[in-house]
């Protein structure tokens, strides 16, 4: 999943709607804290054991995500493949798999009652956690025989190629503005776009977006990536190279635990703290879980400031994007 940017040179400034206001505090999430007071030397350990188990997993999706999408699929069954196919192998979905065609950059992921089917350039973005240690990854796949969706999806894969091997040369050292720098050059030399204000990001424990955005053009500014799991992630596109918020997606993230005032809210909440912690989840999860009168749950939580509610992110111009990501540990 990629982090959109409300503007200031790093993004970070004036972004209100993707962290967390106030501590959550839940029981889980204590539990959470108290992990993190492990020793570093624990920790480290823990983390790159889990997190190359996931980066495993995600090889193993990528491959699998290839044979199993074919055009007029239903998003529906896509999504529900790919997620059980993470449970089948170990792990547990980092969030809701983003099915996301054409126009729409990021953040579509199927209702339970979805009838959208697969079409067009097609992103397929899905996170893997072992352990609360994520690794985020995309592809992209062109489903009506576009030579244009093929260049753009292959402009994306190797700007992607380019930034991961600079930071294998430069290491922790690797400059944030070169990365973007890399992944812009690469992509307008073809002609394209990159998506000025969606970019990768740091991940940390059951933490998703943890502080660091890695920018996907030239930021001007000297900070260095530094240790820890990144996700780099270049969008390419025809159309201006930037995203405004859509529809809302039905994807969620935990941000408050106060208490609801309807009891079933309070059950949902206790299972979102308990099985999300604060990762993204889903409706089409809840509804699993406790059908219909969940959805209304949600409702609630949502009202009562429990939840971060994520937007879908549409191209500015309407023009095709298409996305390549990958999660790498640098130590
Ligand atoms: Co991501």
């Amino acid at each position: 999943m990629t982090e959109k940017q409300y503007g200031g040179k790093t993004g970070r400034e004036g972004k209100t709607d993707t962290k967390p206001k106030t501590q959550v505090t839940t029981p889980k999430t204590m539990e959470k804290k108290d992990k993190k007071e492990k020793t570093t030397k624990e920790t480290s350990s823990d983390m790159a054991h889990s997190f190359k188990k996931a980066n495993e997993i995600a090889e193993e999706i990528r491959e699998f995500t290839k044979k199993i999408v074919k055009k007029d699929i239903p998003l529906l069954e896509i999504a529900e493949k790919i997620e059980a196919e993470i449970i089948r192998l170990g792990g547990k979905p980092a969030f809701p798999t983003n099915l996301s065609i054409n126009e729409i950059a990021a953040h579509y992921t199927p209702s339970y009652d979805d009838k959208t089917l697969a079409r067009g350039l097609l992103k397929v973005d899905f996170g893997i956690q072992v352990n609360g240690w994520t690794s985020d990854n995309a592809l992209s796949i062109d489903l009506e025989n576009s030579e244009e969706n093929k260049k753009l999806i292959l402009t994306a894969e190797i700007a992607l190629e380019k930034a991961i091997d600079l930071i294998k040369r430069e290491k922790e050292k690797t400059s944030l503005s070169e990365i973007g720098k890399e992944i812009q050059t690469s992509i307008e030399k073809e002609g394209f776009k990159p998506v000025v204000n969606l970019s990768g990001h740091e991940i940390d424990l059951y933490d998703l977006h943890a502080g660091q955005t890695i920018p996907n053009v030239d930021n001007k500014t000297n900070a260095e990536i530094g240790k820890g799991i990144k996700a780099i992630e270049p969008f390419s596109t025809t159309g201006v190279g930037k995203v405004h918020d859509g529809n809302f997606s039905g994807i969620y993230s935990l941000i408050d635990g106060k208490t609801p005032r309807m009891l079933k809210a309070r059950e949902v909440l206790e299972f979102i703290a308990e099985e999300y912690q604060t990762l993204p989840f889903c409706s089409r999860w809840i509804h699993k879980k406790f059908g219909s009168i969940g959805i209304l749950a949600l409702k609630q939580l949502e009202e009562n400031g429990n939840l971060h509610h994520f937007a879908q992110l549409i191209e500015s111009s309407r023009g095709k994007v298409a996305q390549a990501e990958r999660t790498i540990l640098i130590d």
